[in-house]
């Protein structure tokens, strides 16, 4: 089987508002990233994944579109993102746009088309209902944003449904017009030389052709979980019939050469595989976020990782995530120390692995002083703990003003420490963060082992997650302390005489691996088996 570059390569997202600025606004735009195209090459990533920069309102930072085919004045123009794309290409590295086919933004053309009557050519684009009896809304189902994912139209009566905000109204995947329209969105930008897409809540897409009422979550604890998850979400995610249209989208990229489709899915495991297709025909990365969602422990993550890697089919290539711009920072998750480790893990597992801006330097979650909070999902239900800001703040350059993100006023305040904790700062840096993500993708890079290889889980209790990775004759043992404190690991047979390959202490823990090796708190080794020994 031949290896597609998306396999062996690694994905890096750029969140725009919070990349580079270049025209002073404080927000950061399109030629910023051309700018800071160098910083990617040199770390050694193959693909950026843009998140939405194109025309919007902002009520959701950019994932509320009013244009699906041109960028937002705020981000630069098409003749930037041509600019963009090109040198990007010039520097092998790949371009992933931001897919957002559930949703528009009210002011989108086809929302105030389809708002004006009931008659409306496009009424049938979105997903309008009658009332309940009662005046109420049609249906229990919630919006991820809080309350009912219903808003009344009063001008004509009807109900309008929104998986998110209510600026937010949710397309109808049914209507073969919609379905056309958005195949047509996709043609415009991978005629225009993009390498793919991210598809955002992809397993929203669907939802009952009937509309039935969710069923109560029986495990809902008030107060301690998201309001969302009152209701189990049964009906209005994840139909079956979600499947034939990923597949249509995939049919799209088809007509193109090697183009990329990522689904952004929250889903356990044995649901998520589906997104692949029965035959290789969906997604070819489903979003795998079991690394944000599980229990940072040696035995949850082993359990976990063996379920994933059993449960994929034969055609199924798999893929990590340890953050986004919807997630706690991995470094404020974990620690510091641990977040090292992390970087380890996401790094030599099987599957190709998706950075989120700034985690290469250890950005931690900042706080956000209460006048300055401007994510939807906090302004709408203040005090929850829910909003994203703390994740999307300002990368962290150099030490100039505002870490030289912007000469303006950043739109997201900076963290006191930016300047120790910047790119510039850690490249001299031989013991950084930074150093350390560049010598794991050099090494993936390099080594077919790990770019490639198979999967194998290894022997471990306590603290200590161990796998092998192996291609050919070449094999790596990586062994991960998931704890503070020093831990033992009983090498296997044939694996003794293993020596470190790389520690993300920096320092040459162990000299050989012989009967038993003694992993220091808060580290990751990869060994390197001899030959001759596989
Ligand atoms: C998922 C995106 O990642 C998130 O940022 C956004 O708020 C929702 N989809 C709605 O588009």
């Amino acid at each position: 089987m031949t290896t597609r570059w998306w396999q062996s390569g690694v994905i890096y997202q750029v969140y725009p508002r919070s990349f580079q600025d270049s025209d002073g606004d404080g927000i950061g735009d399109l030629e910023g990233i051309r700018r800071r195209l160098e910083h990617l090459v040199w770390l050694g990533v193959d693909a950026i994944w843009i998140s939405p920069f194109y025309p919007s309102p902002m009520v959701d930072f950019g994932y509320d579109i009013s244009n699906y085919t041109d960028v937002d004045p705020r981000f630069g123009d098409l003749a930037a993102f041509d600019r963009l794309l090109a040198e990007a290409h010039d520097r092998d590295l790949r371009v992933i746009l931001d897919l957002v086919p559930n949703h528009t933004s009210d002011r989108h053309p086809w929302f105030v088309e389809s708002r004006r009557d009931r008659g409306s050519e496009r009424r049938d684009w979105y997903l309008w209902r009658d009332p309940a009896p009662d005046g109420g809304p049609p249906n229990n189902w919630l919006s991820e944003f809080g309350g009912s994912a219903w808003t009344l139209d009063p001008a004509t009566g009807q109900y309008y449904y929104h998986a998110f905000a209510p600026e937010q109204p949710d397309l109808n995947w049914r209507n073969e017009k919609v379905r056309e329209a958005m195949f047509d969105v996709m043609r415009f930008w991978l005629d225009r030389g993009v390498d793919g897409f991210r598809v955002d809540v992809m397993w929203h897409l669907l939802k009952d052709a009937q509309f039935r009422d969710n069923p109560p979550n029986p495990e809902y604890v008030e107060g301690a979980m998201s309001p969302y998850r009152k209701v189990i979400p049964a009906y209005s995610t994840d139909q079956p019939e979600v499947h034939d249209v990923v597949a249509q989208m995939r049919a799209v990229l088809e007509e193109y050469d090697e183009r990329l489709m990522i689904g952004e899915i929250y889903l356990p495991v044995d649901r998520l595989i589906d997104y692949y297709g029965r035959d290789g025909e969906g997604a070819h990365l489903p979003f795998n976020f079991h690394l944000i969602s599980t229990p940072w422990d040696a035995r949850e993550l082993e359990v976990m990782i063996d379920r994933y890697e059993g449960a994929l089919p034969d055609h199924a290539w798999p893929n990590w995530v340890l953050g986004n711009h919807d997630q706690s920072r991995i470094a404020s998750r974990i620690g510091a120390a641990q977040a090292r480790v992390a970087a380890m893990l996401l790094l030599t597992l099987r599957g190709t692995p998706t950075i989120y801006y700034g985690d290469e330097i250890g950005m931690r979650d900042v706080e956000i002083p209460p006048g300055q909070v401007v994510d939807v999902r906090e302004t709408t239900a203040p005090g929850r703990g829910l909003g994203r800001d703390p994740q999307r703040t300002p990368m962290q350059w150099d030490e100039s003003a505002n870490a030289g993100f912007t000469r303006g006023t950043p739109w997201l305040p900076l963290p006191a420490d930016a300047a120790e904790c910047s790119v510039e700062a850690q490249r001299s840096d031989p013991g950084s963060m930074l150093r350390l993500y560049r010598r794991l993708l050099q090494l993936r890079r390099s080594d077919p082992a790990l770019a490639i290889g198979t999967y194998a889980p290894l022997p471990a209790t306590g603290s200590i997650l161990a796998y092998v990775r192996q291609h050919g004759g070449r094999r790596l043992a990586i062994v991960l302390n998931i704890g503070g404190k020093p831990a033992g690991w009983p090498v296997p047979e044939d694996l003794r005489g293993a020596e470190p390959l790389l520690s993300t202490s920096g320092r040459p823990d162990v000299i050989s691996a012989d009967r038993e090796l003694t992993v220091a708190g808060d580290t990751g080794l990869v060994l390197e088996v001899p030959a001759g020994r596989a």
